[in-house]
């Protein structure tokens, strides 16, 4: 196996030698630049309950009606009464920590391959004067269970392998009931988007670290994108923000909301939408202080699923917006590649 030969941003930091060019980003254009890390409002979406999301109540769907309504706008939610215990949250923030304050040899053990996501490592090269990202990252598979490849999974620090399947387990009930809440909040079957999500569906974890940056106002966390997921869950870090989301070309701040789950909508869900529930674009600031760090998992449908828009969200007054689209994730790389936007592969 080959292994990257270039150096996390952890190594970066350590090694002391200044900030390496290949994280500046150039002024662009007119010369007045907005420095990353200018201040920004907060956004402004709601805490879901999970719980009371599933009730047929009046206040059930008064819930299905916030969802809507944050999903239709900002494309984001903050999830909370899903059912994960804080302890055991805590245990997935600790465990992340720990992870990353290893020795390099011991988290090297986990290394991915030059070209390949899954591992741990620095910001894959895509292109060739690619800006790189200030994050160091472990990308692992976790569902469905036979595709887990466990060279990735750290032995220590100890219980994080047992740990990340529980988690993996109680995340997939979340994903099943919050994929039901968004068919019931746009009146469909509450299996609508699952059936198309698949029983096959995967989902990879990625645990994310950012060391303090000398740079914050030249050096990015994570450049813009929206997710290529259906759906995305993350635990942002609970004491350092960084994490910002665009509305009608502005940037906002995600709030810090203790133990909630942020949930918010990727690509294939929009698709699957026909455009009413919004990809997001959205990036990380860096933190001159403070490390920060965070847990995605992305729910990825089956590579044998075809995702469309859902029959009943097409109509004459909203015509059909995206096609049919098959292993989106490989079309999302080859378009963020090529400096596009992914979702116009379904175009
Ligand atoms: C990402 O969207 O890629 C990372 C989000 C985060 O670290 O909060
Ligand atoms: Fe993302």
């Amino acid at each position: 196996m080959e292994k990257p030969k270039f150096k996390t941003v952890q190594e970066v930091v350590a090694a002391g030698e200044g900030l390496p060019e290949r994280y500046l980003h150039a002024p662009t254009g007119d010369g007045e630049v907005q420095p990353l890390n200018a201040a920004v409002p907060e956004m402004d979406i709601p805490a879901i309950d999970l719980n009371l999301l599933l009730s047929s109540s009046e206040d059930g769907r008064e819930e299905l009606r916030k969802l809507h309504s944050a999903l239709s706008t900002w494309g984001v939610v903050q999830v909370m009464n899903h059912g994960i215990t804080k302890a055991f949250l805590d245990k997935i923030y600790k465990l992340t920590k720990e992870f990353f304050a290893l020795p390099t040899e011991e988290k090297q053990k986990c290394a991915r391959e030059i070209d390949s996501i899954q591992g741990y490592g620095n910001d894959m090269i895509l292109w060739d004067d690619q800006v790189l990202d200030w994050i160091d990252r472990l990308y692992i598979t976790t569902y469905p269970e036979d595709q887990r490849q466990l060279n990735f999974w750290p032995e220590v620090p100890l219980g994080f392998r047992e740990t990340l399947h529980e988690y993996t387990m109680k995340q997939r009930i979340v994903i099943e009931q919050f994929f039901k809440a968004m068919a019931r909040s746009l009146e469909l079957e509450e299996n609508s988007f699952l059936d198309m999500y698949g029983e096959s569906a995967t989902l990879d974890t990625r645990f994310n670290m950012y060391p303090p940056c000398p740079s914050p106002d030249k050096v990015i966390g994570v450049k813009p994108h929206a997710d290529g997921s259906a759906i995305t869950l993350l635990l942002p870090d609970k004491d350092v923000g960084g994490l910002q989301f665009q509305k009608d070309g502005k940037w906002y701040k995600a709030p810090i909301v203790p133990d909630t789950i942020l949930i918010n909508v990727g690509d294939q869900m929009e698709i699957m939408s026909n455009g009413i529930y919004k990809s997001p674009v959205h990036r990380v600031v860096t933190n001159r202080e403070k490390e920060r760090i965070s847990v995605a998992t992305f729910c990825i449908p089956g590579a044998d699923k075809e995702i469309q828009p859902v029959n009943e969200l097409v109509s004459e007054a909203r015509p059909r917006l995206y096609k049919t689209v098959k292993k989106y994730v490989e079309l999302y790389f080859k378009y963020y590649q090529q400096g596009r936007r992914p979702i116009e592969a379904a175009l």
